[in-house]
């Protein structure tokens, strides 16, 4: 893997994940999904995976850098300000285009934003990307 891919903490979540995921496909949250995703799902989930969402968000059972995806969509998040919002396809929208807009609670501001730029993900990846979240139940 070259060098500069990921630094620090982000290496060492993709290689947990390699590691946990590697020999065991067949894990939850470890893709392929049976059967194999189509449309803007399958393009979500390459997305996830190309624009190294993958490196934070991979885990859903042990202790992962970013919130896990599987089920979020729909679910009720409390955020760092006190409120509690439903995560609908707007608010993951929202919080992949603009990372420090509402921060989860628990949850550190800038984790995300330090790798995750406005303007590096587009409109159309991060809808594709809500719509591979809403595959993961
Ligand atoms: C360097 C680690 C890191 C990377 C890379 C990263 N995230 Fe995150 N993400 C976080 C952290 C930490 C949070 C929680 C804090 C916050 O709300 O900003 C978060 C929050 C989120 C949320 C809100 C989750 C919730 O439970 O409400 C979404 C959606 C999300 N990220 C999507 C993405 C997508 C899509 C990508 C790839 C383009 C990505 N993230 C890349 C660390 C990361």
């Amino acid at each position: 893997m070259p060098s500069e891919l990921f630094k620090g903490d982000e290496a060492e979540a993709v290689a947990a994940f390699v590691a946990r995921c590697g020999d065991q496909p067949g894990l939850k949250n470890c893709k392929p999904v049976k059967g194999g995703l189509t449309g803007d799902a399958a393009k979500g989930q390459d997305g996830f995976a190309d624009l190294g969402c993958v490196g934070c968000h991979w885990a859903d059972d042990t202790d992962p850098i970013g919130p896990t995806f599987v089920g979020l969509h729909g679910s009720k998040v409390k955020l760092a300000d006190g409120r509690t919002i439903t995560a609908d396809d707007d608010y993951l929208v929202s919080s992949i285009l603009e990372p420090d807009k509402d921060i989860v609670l628990r949850y550190a501001r800038g984790t995300m934003s330090g790798r995750v730029q406005p303007g590096f993900v587009t409109h159309g990846q991060a809808k594709q990307i809500v719509a591979y979240i809403k595959t993961l139940k």
